[in-house]
């Protein structure tokens, strides 16, 4: 079966899984595991400033023997990190330590500091003046392809507004436990590319009786079912893991096919 890709509307194409990095330590843990999914057909790696492990992704990334352009890098603004002059200084805070020239996908990693009791609408203001230094970087072909995460929908009717890019992806949370229809309805009307982090819902999706029987019954595991309901909904998953069989297992999802009723039992409900 094809193994279909996400095209950008500038044209950016993502590979259909990226491999995600959030709680794998900066050093040899995050080079070892970056590695390990390179090797096994990952070709874009999800960090953060926030995740504290820039530095042994790019290492990994240049070791891998690969050419960088074969390896797409997502990184992200700290959601600490707003305004304008912040964000430049921020962006190449994040080059340096990925030992790069370029990123191919940056993020606002969420439109509300961590910790902040709000809605983040009080916000908007710096978002938006962070998201002018975005276009400017995307323009001078620093930075690939620009987007938002953990935007909902009043934060991007917000951003829309003053903006001259329309975000080309969000990355928000998606799982069969939690899915954001607003949202994800939302971003299909505007083409806005999702992708879907904590796709597994961090582990959880294991103790679930329903996906263990849908999974022994196609003679798969309950990670790659998961993964392949993200898959034929049109998400962008994202799934982390320190372990080697695992990190092989769930990019390994595109020989099989769910059918409509198995799609529904995943999380009782078909977008
Ligand atoms: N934008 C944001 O605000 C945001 C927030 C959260 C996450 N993210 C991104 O999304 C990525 C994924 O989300 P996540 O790390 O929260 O959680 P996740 O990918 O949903 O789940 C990771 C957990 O599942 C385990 N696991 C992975 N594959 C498995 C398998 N095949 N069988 C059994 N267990 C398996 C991992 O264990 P081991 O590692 O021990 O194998 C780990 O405990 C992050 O790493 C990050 O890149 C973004």
């Amino acid at each position: 079966m094809r193994e279909e890709k996400h095209k950008l509307r500038n044209g950016l194409v993502l590979p259909a899984v990226g491999f995600g990095t959030w709680l794998l330590s900066e050093g040899k843990e995050v080079e070892g595991a970056v590695i390990e999914a390179i090797d096994a057909g990952y070709r874009l790696i999800d960090t953060a400033s926030f995740y504290g492990n820039e530095k042994g992704i790019g290492k990994a990334i240049g070791e891998s023997g690969l050419d960088r352009k074969d390896v797409l890098v997502t990184t992200k603004l700290g959601a600490e990190s707003k305004g304008y002059e912040e964000t430049l200084r921020a962006f190449e805070a994040s080059l340096k330590k990925l030992d790069t020239n370029y990123v191919d996908l940056y993020l606002i990693h969420s439109p509300v500091p961590w910790g902040a009791r709000s809605d983040g609408m009080e916000y908007m203001e710096a978002n938006i003046a962070s998201w002018r230094a975005m276009e400017d970087l995307y323009r001078e072909r620093k930075i690939r392809a620009i987007g938002v995460s953990n935007f909902e929908p009043s934060h991007l009717d917000a951003l829309l507004k003053e903006a001259d890019i329309v975000p080309m992806v969000n990355q928000i949370e998606i799982h069969p436990f939690h899915v954001p229809k607003e949202t994800i309805a939302y971003c299909r009307k505007k083409d806005i590319v999702i992708q879907s982090y904590s796709p597994l819902a961090e582990g959880r999706i294991f103790s679930a009786a329903h996906l263990e029987e849908i999974a022994s019954a196609k003679g798969r595991t309950v990670a790659q079912i998961v993964l392949r309901w993200h898959y034929q909904q049109g998400f962008l998953p994202l799934p982390k893991s320190k372990t080697p069989e695992r990190i092989r297992e769930n990019i390994d999802i595109f020989d099989f096919e769910l059918d409509a009723r198995e799609m529904a039992r995943i999380a009782k409900t078909n977008l």
